[in-house]
């Protein structure tokens, strides 16, 4: 059965790592005969670019009717300055609304061979394998009043965190979901101390985990936790969170592995899923050749599991990223680890090559 996909290279390295993950797409059409169409769209400062918007409309309905989407990064300094609706941020929020991915998963392993990389010691993140599970749609990204107003003689910035009871349901069966097939313990991350939102978060959070006994549901204060992953990182499985919190704490955990160019993610809901390495643009080193690809490999291999329906294909990609890092390759951002740094185009082949090895073995 034909399959099709919908590539949103975007800005920056986004372009190159994207140019990789086509690549390894088109081996595995090859070598497993599975049909997969793809299409490439502007997003972000490309789109802004050529049709002075963030992300168009019929680019919009492309993904929506696609089986996945594949996206690298967007932004740059070029549109640093831009107004909020000229961003190039602002494409990747209208794909998450519009595409309704409540569900971001954004996995963070620390593979053996490179526990020495993290700036914590070794035997801090050794062994580390959690997940945040981030709600998407919801919290200070959408809330309204979002704006700048005028009040007593100057002006206010507004931003409103909201959640209904059906936004928090929804996440929390996606992170007692994932928790099954894991270590089966959630961590669930607010400030009930003092948000109103973390108050109903808290009591809907606990009121699902009713119904997954087999599951240990802790519940955490943000700030504690933003403290707890640098203590004692292993304690945690799958932390659940709103979107803000997920954010930061995304980036925090993204360190203990070393480099946040190594980390795949996912984003789900009801229709099409889309997939992106969780590092940005990297304008400083764009068109260099010196991009980490793997995080946008690793984001591959999470579509074959989640959007197409090809576990083996997902778990050979895993393998191979594995077995290609436990060999001592790297990229530059990994440089002072590895045995022998490769660029962005030779880590891509690497992958292939080690991808066939496997297929044949
Ligand atoms: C992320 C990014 C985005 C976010 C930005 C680029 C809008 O930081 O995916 O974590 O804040 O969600
Ligand atoms: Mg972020």
């Amino acid at each position: 059965m034909s399959k099709s996909i919908v590539l949103l290279p975007g800005d920056g390295i986004g372009v190159e790592v994207i140019h990789e993950a086509e690549k390894l797409i088109d081996c595995i059409c090859d070598l497993y005969g599975v049909e997969i169409k793809t299409e490439k769209h502007l997003v972000g400062g490309a789109s802004l670019d050529a049709s002075d918007i963030p992300v168009k409309d019929e680019v919009i309905e492309a993904c929506k009717k696609a089986d996945a989407v594949l996206l690298g990064a967007v932004g740059g300094p070029k549109w640093d300055n831009n107004p909020p609706e000229k961003r190039p941020e602002k494409a990747l929020l209208r794909l998450r609304k519009d595409l309704g991915l409540y569900n971001n998963l954004r996995p963070v392993t620390v593979f053996s061979s490179l526990k020495n990389a993290s700036p914590l010691r070794p035997e801090v993140v050794d062994g580390v394998d959690l997940l945040v599970v981030r709600e998407l749609t919801g919290g200070l990204y959408f809330g309204q009043p979002k704006e700048i107003i005028e009040k007593d003689g100057e002006e206010v910035g507004i931003d409103t965190m909201t959640y209904t009871v059906t936004e928090i349901e929804r996440i929390a069966i996606a992170a007692f979901e994932a928790a099954k097939g894991r270590s089966k313990k959630v961590t669930s991350v607010d400030k009930a101390n003092i948000l109103a939102s973390s108050q109903l978060w808290r009591k809907t959070v606990t009121r699902i985990a009713e119904q997954y006994p087999e599951i240990e549901l802790e519940h955490m204060l943000v700030d504690n936790c933003a403290m707890q992953l640098i203590r004692n990182p292993s304690q945690f499985d799958v932390i659940l969170t709103e979107n803000m919190f997920g954010d930061i704490l995304s980036d925090e955990a993204a360190m203990l592995t070393g480099s946040i160019g190594m980390l795949p993610s996912a984003s789900l809901g009801d229709g099409t899923g889309m997939y992106e390495p969780v590092h940005g643009s990297a304008p400083d080193i764009a068109g260099k050749n010196m991009a980490n690809p793997l995080a946008t490999l690793a984001s591959t291999a999470l579509m074959f599991r989640y959007s197409l329906d090809e576990e083996s294909i997902a778990s050979d990609i895993e393998a191979a990223i594995a077995k290609v890092l436990n060999a001592g390759y790297n990229c530059m951002d990994m440089s002072r680890h590895a045995r022998k740094v490769l660029s962005t185009s030779e880590m891509g082949e690497k992958i292939i090559e080690t991808l066939k090895d496997i297929h044949a073995a």
